[in-house]
C-alpha cells in the first residue's frame, strides 16, 4: 500500500476506504459502454461531516476527487482515470431521507438516496418527484442533481434543475455551503445552487438536496400510435397539448429501427396492426378528477380525422400501459446487447426536429455505408438519442473509425441546426473535446473564472467537463 492509501485507511478505517482492486471494481465499472475507471482508492463516507474530512485529507495528500452516485451516467463523468492520484468518493452511504414535508410540497434527502426510493417514500404522502429515467432504480439524488438529469417527464415538469429548491454542498476546501432551504421564492441575488446543478461535481460535492414535489398523479392514460412522418408527429404533438388540456406528461418517439429493437427485446410487446414511419408513446397524467381516457380518445379521434394518426393502441388497463412504456425501456436494453455503438444525446428546436432527424440519419448512413442509425427520444423536448451501429462484421478498428466518422457527421448536423451536443446526459469525460470545440468567449472565461474560484487547485472531478 502506498503512503496516501495508508494515510486514508488510517484516518477513516478500511470499511470506508477500499483499496483492494476486487473491492473497488464495481465502482470503477462503467454503465453501458462507458469504459472502466482507475483509482487509488474508493472512499465511502457515511455522513456529510465525513465527506468534509475526506475532502480535507485529499487536499493534504494532493489527490483529485471524483464524486460518484449510482454510477449510471453515460458520459464517464463519475469514473476516475488515474490509479495514483485520483480517488472515487461514493455517496451511496449518505442515504437518509431527512424530511418529507407534505404541507411544503418538499423533501430533504441525502445525496446517496436512490431516486426510486425517494419517489416511493414521497408517494406514501401522495406526492410525486417528477424525474423519470430508466436508471431510477440505481441512480442517486446527488448524481441526478450534479448531472441535471432529464428523462421522459421533462416535457411537463422540467429537468432535475427544476426540482431542486436547495442544496448542501461540500466545497473544495472542505467547507460546507448550507443552502438547504425549501422556500419557493427567494429572490435575494444570484441563485448559488444553480452553480452545482449540472456541474458534474467539478465545483463541489452535493451531499443533500431539498426537492420540489407535486401532487401525485392518481390516474394516467397511455397510447401507442403510428404516424406517417415526423411532420405529422409534430402536428400531433401540438394538437395533443391543446386537445388534452396540457395534461401530457410524456410524448416519446421511436423511428422504425428503434421500434424493431424494442419489439425484439420485449416478450409481450404491443404491436400496431401495420408498420408506421414513426411511433409515438403518449402519456397523460393528473392528480385530480379528470377523465383522461376520454380526453385521449377525443384527441386521437381528432388526430385520425385530420389524417395525422394512422393506427393506435389505447391502453385500457394499467398492465397494458406498462407494456407500452416497457417498449421505451426495451430500446435501451436491446441496444445494450447489440455491442459497440455510438451513443448520442442531442437536441434541436422542436420545429427543426423533423428535418434534423431525417438529415442526420441520411447523412450518417451515406458517410458510413452499412451503418445503422437508431433514432428515438423525447420528442416534446426536441431531444433525440441518435445512436449508430457500425457495419455488421466490421473489425474493432474499422468499427471505431466508422463511429468516429458518424459522430463528426452527426455533430456537424447538430451545429447546422443550432442544436446541443448534449441535451441531458452531460459532458463528463466522453464529450469533453466536443464541448471544448463549441465553447466560445466569453463563456470560456466565465467558466474558467468560476472553476478557479471554487476549485483553485483543480481537485474536484479532474478530467471531467472543464477544458
Ligand atoms: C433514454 C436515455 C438514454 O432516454 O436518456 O433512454
Ligand atoms: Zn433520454
Amino acid at each position: 500500500m502506498e503512503g496516501s492509501e495508508r494515510a486514508l485507511v488510517a484516518e477513516f478505517g478500511p470499511g470506508s476506504v477500499l483499496t483492494d482492486p476486487a473491492d473497488m471494481a464495481p465502482f470503477l465499472a462503467g454503465w453501458f459502454h462507458t469504459g472502466t475507471g482507475a483509482a487509488l482508492a474508493v472512499l465511502r463516507p457515511r455522513a456529510t461531516e465525513e465527506v468534509r474530512a475526506m475532502v480535507r485529507a485529499c487536499g493534504r495528500l494532493g489527490l483529485g476527487i471524483v464524486p460518484q452516485g449510482g454510477n449510471t451516467g453515460l458520459v464517464g463523468g463519475a469514473l476516475p482515470q488515474d490509479p495514483k492520484r485520483h480517488v472515487a468518493l461514493c455517496l451511496g452511504r449518505l442515504d437518509r431521507i431527512r424530511a418529507i414535508e407534505p404541507d411544503d410540497y418538499s423533501a430533504v434527502v441525502e445525496a446517496g438516496c436512490i431516486l426510486q426510493t425517494v419517489k416511493d417514500a414521497v408517494a406514501g404522502h401522495d406526492l410525486f418527484l417528477p424525474l423519470s429515467i430508466g436508471a431510477q432504480g440505481t441512480s442517486q439524488i446527488g448524481g441526478v442533481v450534479s448531472t441535471n438529469a432529464g428523462g421522459i417527464n421533462v416535457l411537463r415538469y422540467g429537468m432535475m434543475r427544476e426540482q431542486v429548491l436547495g442544496l448542501e454542498v461540500v466545497l473544495a476546501d472542505g467547507s460546507l455551503w448550507d443552502g438547504l432551504r425549501t422556500l419557493r421564492k427567494n429572490n435575494t441575488g444570484p441563485d448559488l445552487k444553480q452553480l452545482f446543478i449540472g456541474a458534474e461535481g467539478t465545483f463541489g460535492i452535493v451531499t443533500a438536496a431539498a426537492l420540489r414535489l407535486v401532487p401525485r398523479p392518481a390516474t394516467r392514460a397511455s397510447a401507442l400510435i403510428g404516424l406517417p412522418d415526423l411532420e405529422a408527429t409534430m402536428r400531433t404533438f401540438h394538437l395533443a397539448r391543446r386537445a388534452c388540456s396540457d395534461l401530457l406528461s410524456a410524448f416519446e418517439f421511436l423511428m422504425p429501427p428503434a421500434m424493431e429493437i424494442a419489439v425484439a427485446a420485449q416478450a409481450d410487446a404491443p404491436e400496431l396492426a401495420s408498420p408506421a414511419a414513426v411511433y409515438a408513446l403518449i402519456e397523460l397524467a393528473a392528480p385530480g378528477p379528470v377523465d383522461l381516457q376520454a380526453l385521449l380518445e377525443g384527441f386521437l379521434a381528432e388526430a385520425a380525422e385530420a389524417g395525422l394518426v394512422e393506427d393506435g393502441i389505447l391502453a385500457t388497463s394499467e398492465a397494458q400501459a406498462q407494456r407500452i412504456w416497457a417498449l421505451r425501456e426495451s430500446v435501451n436494453e436491446g441496444q445494450a446487447r447489440m455491442g459497440r455503438s455510438l451513443g448520442s444525446d442531442v437536441s434541436v428546436r422542436l420545429s427543426a426536429l423533423p428535418r434534423f432527424v431525417r438529415e442526420a440519419c441520411a447523412e450518417i448512413e451515406a458517410a458510413v455505408p452499412g451503418a445503422r442509425a437508431v433514432a428515438y427520444g423525447h420528442f416534446g423536448d426536441g431531444n433525440v438519442h441518435l445512436n449508430v451501429f457500425p457495419p455488421t462484421g466490421a473489425g474493432a478498428a474499422p468499427a471505431g473509425e466508422a463511429l468516429a466518422r458518424a459522430k463528426a457527421v452527426l455533430n456537424a448536423c447538430v451545429d447546422r441546426h443550432g442544436g446541443s451536443i448534449s441535451a441531458e446526459h452531460g459532458i463528463g469525460r466522453l464529450k469533453r473535446a466536443d464541448f471544448d470545440a463549441r465553447l466560445h468567449e466569453p463563456a470560456r472565461t466565465m467558466l474558467r473564472g468560476l472553476k478557479s474560484t471554487l476549485d483553485p487547485d483543480g481537485r474536484m472531478n479532474p478530467g471531467a467537463l472543464h477544458v
